[in-house]
């Protein structure tokens, strides 16, 4: 069986996540997990919040809450945020764990003991105003390489190159705004990276024709720029402690690099699933040795990780000299933007997962999210292509479908499949026409490649509503029951298969479909991908068994509730 893993992005603990945050990793990660599965390929599907760093740590101060409360807060939010978009993971889990600090203190004395970390005394950002050391993230200044203005002090957000704050002109603090920014001597480790720059482009040329051309040119431009060893501690109260038998307590009270254990939390997070269900070394499996060679490791990520998971990442599992798993296939995205802008945060720009559905249900914007993914390049939301979408795709062609022949069927047929009539020509075309599409459909989202695969669902889509049309029962019901018969039997079929086709995409519809539809053998749970012929698959219901309609499949938003939603969410300029 193939065997697939699956991780996303761990987003930040702080806050709920934005729309940009979940079409970049999380969404599109857990639809190729429901994909695998219904496949059935052995599946696990890993996400976590990123918990440590000075951005929470700093939150909660402000909060005048213990950072650990803090953190707990969040992530139970995110935990049922994504519960409520149907985001399926194995395991949600947290970085802050038990596990996450075993394994993270397990690499870094593997590093330690295998030569590749380095005590350096560095200069570091110490504002007198605030009376602490500065957190490179907060510095902010003009970024040396691109000339942003608001680069921080680990990473230019606009030309994604990381940075060191003293790199930075003109740096300011984050916290207060204090220009007054001294450079004092403080101690830390730095994990030799550049050590690796022959292995990393290697490694790197091998996957040229499976990744994203997005994610490799990010890759190849650092390490063109040559590699630049990094810093791996912090001058934080919150996080992973270094221990005393790394360096000889030289690094007392300092903490891991958020970056240093978030990625490692990939592995952690899957032995907190082991643990929680009692699977023992099972984790292990995923991520280990010979026991993972026939694993494909996955990971969905926005462009701005990429540079974390291309060298950061795999040069602590190489410096480990375990034989960890690298990532196979790496699957970055552009941006999401929210109205011709960014979508933002701090400046509470854009939609976020709550408000998301306050406005409409989970598959909706699952749907119209993968539809329109950044995929080649960034792209745009606005109300009224989200309307459209909806209005279009999900409520004329596939509602409409769903709804005319499922009440025809309860009205004509005393809703039961009817038995009657043979299938024609036409439908004998249409299954042609579908087995292609579906083959080519699967093609699309084995290779993750959404936007394309959603084109191909919805001309699936367009195939049998374009058929209904034709066969037209309704007309036909005067004068010919059987051919009737036929239209409808057909149609309900399709109906079923479209449930199986959508579910990794709009799993609520599926299971909807499937309660009207209530194909024998159905138990809830995963509805697999059609990978019989289609003239079985569309011939699959019993004649008598009964079907009902569903009540309102998709509600359409009109206008006034786009200059409403408009209105409240803010637009260009907002
Ligand atoms: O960009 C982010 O939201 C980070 N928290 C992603 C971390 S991914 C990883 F390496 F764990
Ligand atoms: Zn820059």
């Amino acid at each position: 069986m193939k065997r697939v893993l699956i991780t996303s992005a761990i987003p930040y603990v702080a806050g709920v996540k934005h729309l940009g945050n979940l079409v970049g990793s999380m969404l599109p990660a857990d639809i190729f997990a429901r994909f695998c599965r219904s496949r059935g390929y052995d599946t696990l599907a890993i996400c976590a919040t990123d918990e440590h760093g000075a951005p929470v740590e700093l939150a909660a101060l402000e909060e005048g809450t213990p950072v650990a409360d803090y953190a707990a807060k969040w992530h139970k939010v995110q935990k049922e945020l994504g519960d409520r978009f149907a985001l399926s993971w194995d395991n949600f889990g947290r970085s802050s764990s038990p596990q996450n600090h075993e394994l993270t203190l397990h690499f870094a004395r593997a590093l330690w003991k295998n030569g590749f970390l380095e005590i350096r005394v560095t200069k570091q950002a110490y504002s007198p105003t605030d009376k602490r050391f500065l957190p490179d993230r907060y510095v902010i200044g003009t970024c040396p390489h691109c000339g942003y203005d608001r680069a921080r002090g680990d990473q230019c957000e606009n030309c994604t190159r990381v940075l060191d704050p003293i790199d930075l002109i003109k740096p300011r603090s984050a916290v207060s705004g204090a220009a007054d920014i001294e450079i004092r001597d403080s101690t830390h480790l730095f994990l030799k990276q550049s050590q690796f720059s022959d292995r990393l482009r290697t490694w790197i040329d091998s996957h040229k024709n499976d990744w994203p051309s997005l994610v490799t040119s990010i890759a190849y431009k650092w390490l063109d720029e040559g590699l630049q060893d990094r810093g791996i501690t912090r001058d934080l109260e919150w996080g992973i402690p270094v221990p005393d038998d790394i360096a000889d307590g030289q690094l007392k009270g300092k903490v891991f690099y958020v970056w240093f254990d978030a990625p490692i939390e990939y592995i952690a997070a899957t032995k907190e699933w082991a643990d929680n269900n009692g699977k023992g070394d099972a984790w292990k499996d995923w991520w280990y040795g010979d026991a993972a060679k026939d694993v494909t490791y996955w990971e969905f990520m926005g462009k701005d990780n990429v540079p974390f998971h291309t060298v950061g990442f795999p040069v602590t599992i190489m410096a480990s000299g375990e034989p960890w798993k690298l990532v196979d296939r790496l699957k970055g995205f552009n941006w999401l933007n929210y109205d011709g802008g960014k979508f933002s945060t701090s400046g509470k720009r854009g939609i976020f997962m709550d408000a998301a559905l306050d406005v409409a249900p989970a598959d909706y914007w699952r749907y119209y999210l993968i539809a329109n993914a950044p995929e080649g390049s960034d792209s745009n939301f606005t109300w009224e292509q989200f309307a459209g979408i909806i209005n279009k795709d999900l409520a004329d062609v596939l509602g409409n479908f769903v709804n005319r022949v499922t009440k025809f069927c309860v009205a004509r047929f005393d809703g039961q499949v009817p038995g009657e009539g043979e299938y024609g020509e036409d439908e004998k075309a249409l299954i042609a026409e579908l087995d292609r599409r579906f083959a080519q459909y699967a093609d699309f989202m084995e290779a993750a490649d959404f936007r394309k695969a959603m084109g191909e669902m919805r001309a699936i889509w367009v195939a049998g509503n374009e058929y209904m049309t034709r066969a037209a029962p309704w007309t036909h019901i005067k004068t010919d029951r059987a051919k009737a018969a036929v239209g409808v039997r057909m149609g309900l079929n399709l109906i079923h298969q479209f449930a199986h086709l959508v579910w990794p995409v709009m799993p609520d519809f599926a299971r909807t479909i499937h309660e009207c539809i209530q194909p024998v053998g159905y138990r809830g749970g995963v509805i697999p991908f059609p990978d019989a012929p289609m003239a079985e698959l569309l011939d699959d219901l019993t004649p008598g068994q009964p079907i009902k309609a569903p009540e309102v499949l998709v509600t359409k938003i009109t206008d006034e509730q786009v200059a409403e939603l408009k209105a409240r969410f803010g637009g260009a300029g907002a």
